[in-house]
């Protein structure tokens, strides 16, 4: 019998071991120590031992069934173990993974340039206006001095809805807008927005791009006024070290007029290099008077600006269609730049 339990003991041992999930351990438990199991088959084969051999071989029988049910323990912890492990290595973080980037975006350039002048005169007690898009020819030229067949109006051809309607050609008409609403009020203003021409496109020209108008009118307003403010504006965008020159133009809504240059480094001979930037000039009488301004009493000056102009001179950019044409590589670029 000695011999018989060893055996029974040594090939549970081996196929224990040799489970590796807790329903077949269950069921090799049941194999060899559940009600029908091998263990109790053995005893049930004493009936007719003697008393004194069922004691002795009883004994040795509990004695394999300790050992055997030490050994389900020890396997069951085993395969705990196992699963724990393989759970803990399936759920591992790994912290030296590159993280997933979230693509952060930046404003638009041209917008920039918008956001940064405007900063600048609203700290000057500037009100930032705005005017529609599709404007009258009326706002557009006539009450800035173009009347109909105008010479002038060749140098702002326009897209036409109909006779009298049109993309505006400037943000001037924006001028004429604000002074008819303040009635005879003095006036702080700058507009940013779209306009619109029949310009053939090149690298320096687009059929729609963006313009700053500046309009200030009040007693006493004069052209050291408006010069002072320009330089504000100049030096703002471009470097403190920048100076204007103003070079006599004609524009039918400003008398006098003239187009501002900003400095730009020094030619090879040592003059000064100058770029052009904006129009300006003092607010026209007839404009004035047109909008319901007394130009006795009250003066002005107002100023335009091409807002890709600006962008191109502060980053370098060689070609104004590269504003419209979103190319994420050019976007990209101007990211974190100086504006
Ligand atoms: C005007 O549009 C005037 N309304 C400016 C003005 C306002 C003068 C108030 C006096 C008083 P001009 O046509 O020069 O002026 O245009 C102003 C600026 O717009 C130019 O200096 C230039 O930077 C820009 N610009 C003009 N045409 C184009 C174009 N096709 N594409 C891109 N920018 C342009």
């Amino acid at each position: 019998m000695k011999e018989q339990l060893q055996s029974i003991l040594t090939e549970a041992k081996v196929e224990i071991t040799g489970v590796v999930t807790m329903p077949a351990l269950q069921d090799l438990k049941a194999k060899y120590l559940g009600k029908t199991g091998i263990m109790s088959e053995l005893m049930k084969g004493l009936k007719d031992a003697t008393i004194e051999e069922k004691k002795e071989i009883g004994s040795q029988v509990n004695l394999a069934k300790d050992e055997l049910e030490a050994l389900f323990e020890a396997q069951r912890h085993h395969i705990d173990n196992v699963i724990l492990e393989q759970k803990l290595a399936k759920e591992t973080i790994d912290v030296t993974l590159p993280g997933n980037g979230y693509p952060r975006g930046a404003l638009h350039p041209l917008h920039a340039v918008i956001d940064s002048i405007e900063d600048l005169f609203i700290g000057m007690g500037y009100q930032v206006e705005e005017g529609p898009e599709v404007e009258s020819d009326e706002m557009n030229f006539e009450m800035l001095n173009l009347p109909k067949n105008h010479p002038a109006r060749d140098m702002q051809d326009s897209f036409y809805i109909t006779d009298t309607t049109l993309l505006r050609t400037h943000t001037s008409p924006v001028q004429i807008r604000t002074m008819l609403a303040a009635k005879g009020q003095p006036i702080k203003i700058i507009c940013p927005g779209k306009v619109y021409r029949r310009d053939d496109d090149d690298a320096t020209h687009s059929h729609q791009f963006t313009q700053i108008e500046g309009l200030v009118v009040d007693k006493n307003i004069s052209i050291a006024d408006l010069k002072g403010t320009l330089e504000v504006l100049v030096r703002h965008l471009f470097g403190e070290e920048r100076e204007i020159r103003l070079r006599p133009s004609y524009f039918p809504f400003t008398e006098p007029s003239m187009e501002v240059d900003v400095s730009w480094g020094n030619h090879p001979d040592g003059t000064t290099k100058w770029m052009e930037i904006l129009g300006a000039g003092m607010v026209h009488p007839n404009v004035l008077r047109m909008s319901g301004y007394d130009p006795e009493d009250v003066s002005g000056f107002a100023f335009g600006l091409g807002v890709e102009r600006i962008a191109m001179l502060q980053h370098h950019i060689d070609d104004i269609r590269h504003f419209y044409i979103n190319d994420q590589r050019f976007l990209d670029q101007l990211k974190g730049g100086k504006l």
